[in-house]
């Protein structure tokens, strides 16, 4: 790739809307955090884990993904691990984050829902201090969960709701369409809160049609089948509701067979509000910057191109108009001075 355009991609401020707290873990600080909770990990070494990354689907991934999940037990652990993405996250130029995270794979195993939440949230009030990046919490139910399950959740979110700007659906996509939590997302948006939405990952056009028309999604997760239905895109275009798309994840659990086939030129060609984001960095082999990179170098995108993704990832943020009008304007003058 044209070195100008590599740094051009590596230095533009950019947004992340679309990154899975829980899929930044690093297997070096998850054996540093195992160790010291005395918590056994199923593997002998960071090289022996790291050699268990060869996914054939969602669920291979999400095996290994809540069974990683199971050493982090005290607030300290979720600050840690949300410290090290930002940081990591702040090297790529991310100014603004939106953050997942998934309380049931914590509750579940009897970490409390305020340890989870205190320890990522008091990272991401550091990491505004220390490094200037900002952010936003979304909370995700596990669609293989129960629909009662997900309430239960909502219920114990309640009193930090000021914490959460957001709230989403992941996991198992197939068999688990968005219909199945129809209730629960009526209650998340009495309660004022964004509803965004995993669909069209593993799953067909459909559920991403479910999640806009049931759910009222603000915002899809991947929805890279999308492609197969004009009029869905048509849709999504006229109703300003951007995808979150994940190429590296998308080849990593073989949605793909090659980056060339993740429809990011076409939906950019439509004048869809498409983003580009890391997913589960640690797992598919790359952060925000390795998915811009790769998906330029495979789909030959242009200087222009990748303004736009940058761009649409402030017009699509959870943020105040006013603070996208500042973030657009850093984008405008960072362009417009880069040799
Ligand atoms: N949880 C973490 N990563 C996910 C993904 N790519 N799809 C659904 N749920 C997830
Ligand atoms: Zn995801």
């Amino acid at each position: 790739m044209d070195e100008n355009l590599k740094r051009y991609i590596e230095l533009i401020p950019k947004a992340e809307l679309h990154v899975h707290i829980e899929g930044t873990f690093e297997p070096e600080l998850m054996f540093e955090i195992a160790q010291r909770n005395n918590v056994s990990l199923n593997y002998n070494s960071v090289e022996d884990l790291r050699k268990a990354y060869e996914f054939n689907s969602l669920q291979d991934f999400l095996d290994i993904y809540y069974g990683a999940a199971n050493v982090l037990l005290h607030e300290q652990d979720f600050y840690d691990l949300t410290m090290a993405y930002l940081q990591r996250a702040h090297a790529d130029n991310v100014v603004h984050t939106e953050i997942f995270f998934d309380p049931q794979t914590h509750t579940e195993r009897g970490v409390s829902f305020e340890t989870v939440i205190n320890g990522i949230s008091n990272a991401l009030k550091d990491a505004k201090t220390q490094l200037g990046i900002s952010s936003k919490l979304i909370m995700c139910f596990l669609r293989h969960l129960s629909e009662q399950s997900a309430l239960e959740t909502l219920e114990e979110a309640l009193p930090y709701k000021h914490k959460i700007i957001a709230i989403g659906l992941d996991s198992s996509e197939k068999g688990n369409p968005p219909s199945k939590f129809f209730n629960a997302f009526n209650r998340v948006r009495e309660e004022g809160f964004f509803v965004v939405c995993h669909a069209g990952e593993e799953g067909p056009a459909e559920y991403v049609w479910e999640a806009i028309d049931l759910l009222e999604a603000e915002r899809i997760d991947h929805g890279v089948a999308s492609i197969h239905d004009e009029t869905l895109m048509d849709e999504l275009r006229d109703r300003d509701i951007p995808l979150t798309v994940c190429p590296l994840s998308n080849l990593k659990l073989k949605v793909v067979d090659d980056l060339k086939q993740v429809p990011i030129k076409a939906f950019l060609d439509k004048g869809m509000l498409v983003t580009l984001n890391s997913d589960d960095p640690s797992y598919f082999g790359g952060y925000v910057n390795d998915n811009y990179l790769q998906t330029a170098k495979a789909l030959n995108l242009s200087r222009n191109d990748i303004y736009t993704l940058a761009k649409n990832s402030f017009t699509a943020s959870f943020i105040t108009a006013e603070e996208r009008n500042a973030f657009i304007e850093k984008l405008h003058t960072f362009d417009k001075n880069f040799r």
